[in-house]
């Protein structure tokens, strides 16, 4: 039976650490020359509605490195539900293919390519979740501290894909999670509640930034305005105008806060270039990390034998 990476709550604890785990490897043994060469003769499709540079480029050069190959079809090659149906694309592309990732508007579409695909389908960002990137934040601060849940991780911004894949990650791995975000832009209330019920992470919203961001082990954050949401740009300048990451919010946080954002950043919105361009910045560091999570997404779900949990 394939399995499909659509949202982090879908994965098991002990999945994420062995991940987690495979990463590691796979980072080590790059560095040191050794490179694992574990899917000769598999490709991958990638299926964009939207623009990228880190997740293409991570998957294309990731799938390369494991010896595999890559078709990449922008929006105008396929025109997901407009030239054909989502279900008729998803059920082609698993007769020729060995794996689909696909960054989509609607969440729905990655669910509906999923039921009719007979191989695994990897989520790439859709309007709800981006779990690869925050699988390969939850690698990046693992590297930079012992014990993940021993941290105030602090997200400042929109209770946007993000943030539900944070909440994903919070419940299964134990974390303390704050959302400080303005009023009108909190979680989809049911991301929220099932986390919340989990019973597994301490979870905090709040639009008190003083508050909400004392003492931060983890400071995040992500464009106000996220793709697709362009319409509605000028109003959220307005709401979000007070939740910037700056020095000052930088000085109120733990003295060595780490700062994170997954990139693209708009200095001087939702950062400023002194805080992202900073010495506590990681946003390098999470960006190269995205390849080496790529590679064990890809490895495990395409079924390499040296990847298997
Ligand atoms: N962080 C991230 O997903 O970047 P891209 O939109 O460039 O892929
Ligand atoms: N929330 C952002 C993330 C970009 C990587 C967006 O969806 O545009």
């Amino acid at each position: 039976m394939k399995t499909d990476l659509i949202s982090i709550a879908e994965l098991g604890g002990d999945e994420i650490s062995h991940l987690l785990a495979l990463t590691a490897r796979l980072k080590g043994d790059l560095a040191a020359g050794r490179p694992h060469a574990w899917l000769p003769g598999r490709t991958l499709a990638l299926i964009f509605e939207k623009p990228s540079l880190r997740t293409r480029v991570t998957f294309e050069t990731g799938m390369h490195q494991l010896g595999g190959d890559t078709i990449y079809l922008s929006p105008d090659d396929i025109q997901l539900g407009k030239r054909e149906s989502v279900a008729d694309i998803g059920s082609n592309l698993a007769l020729w293919v060995d794996g689909i990732m696909a960054r989509t508007f609607s969440h729905e579409t990655i669910l509906e390519l999923a039921r009719h695909a007979g191989v695994p389908v990897i989520n790439g960002l859709s309007d709800m979740y981006h779990p690869c990137q925050v699988l390969a934040d939850c690698f990046t601060i693992s590297e930079l501290r012992d014990d993940l849940s021993a941290l105030r991780i602090v997200f400042v911004g929109d209770g946007n894909n993000m943030v539900h894949s944070w909440l994903h990650a919070a419940a299964k791995l134990s974390l303390d999670f704050t959302l400080v975000c303005p009023q009108g832009y909190e979680p989809d209330p049911d991301v929220l509640a099932k986390a919340e019920e989990a019973g597994t992470a301490s979870l905090t919203v709040t639009h008190d930034v003083e508050e909400g961001t004392r003492g931060a082990d983890v400071l995040y954050t992500d464009v106000w305005t996220s793709m697709g949401q362009e319409a509605e740009q000028e109003r959220r300048r307005r709401a979000f105008a007070p939740y910037q990451v700056n020095q000052a919010m930088v000085e109120h946080a733990a003295a060595d806060v780490v700062v994170m954002h997954c990139l693209p950043a708009h200095r001087g919105e939702e950062i400023t270039a002194e805080v992202v361009d900073g010495p506590q910045s990681a946003v390098l560091r999470q960006a190269e990390n995205r390849l080496h999570i790529q590679k064990a997404i890809l490895a495990w779900l395409l079924g390499a034998k040296e990847a298997a949990l």
